[in-house]
């Protein structure tokens, strides 16, 4: 089954489009993006050091250009993915009346790393920290879709 996944974090350079690049890489059947709560940089690449740590790991992030979450999204995807609780709630804000699409943190697919939230490394320059939970939370969404 195909399902249409949205990754959401403040920026969309760093955090949610890794995990749409890593996620994409892993299942090519699904129907994916990412969006930013923040409208800070509508048309952007991701950040060149998230691009460059990800691309040491093998996932090419260059084709992505950030843009901004609006309520629309609610309705054009199944799931909605956000990298901590300040993105959870500022999504939830949008919902309109009566849906119900799921909004789901990232790192409940990956309880195994004791981790709440994806750390944001905009701030934290934590890269390689970031894509450690990024891979991880990934290889536990794939496991959940396939159930
Ligand atoms: P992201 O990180 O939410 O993982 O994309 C950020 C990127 C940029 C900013 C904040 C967070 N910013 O303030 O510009």
């Amino acid at each position: 089954m195909t399902h249409r996944i949205l990754f959401v974090c403040l920026g969309n350079i760093c955090r949610s489009p890794a995990a749409e690049g890593v996620f994409r890489a892993g299942t090519p059947h699904h129907v994916t993006d990412s969006a930013g709560t923040s409208g800070w940089h509508i048309g952007d690449p991701p950040y060149e050091p998230m691009q460059q740590a990800a691309r040491a790991r093998g996932f090419d992030l260059s084709d992505l250009r950030a843009r901004q979450f609006e309520p629309a999204d609610f309705d054009r995807f199944d799931l909605i993915i956000a990298m901590d609780d300040n993105n959870l709630n500022d999504i939830e804000a949008l919902r309109p009346r009566e849906n119900e699409t799921p909004v789901r943190l990232f790192t409940d697919f990956a309880p195994q790393t004791g981790a709440d939230h994806v750390p944001d490394p905009y701030y934290t320059r934590d890269f390689d920290g970031a894509l450690d939970l990024i891979e991880a939370a990934a290889d536990g969404l794939i496991a959940h879709l396939k159930g």
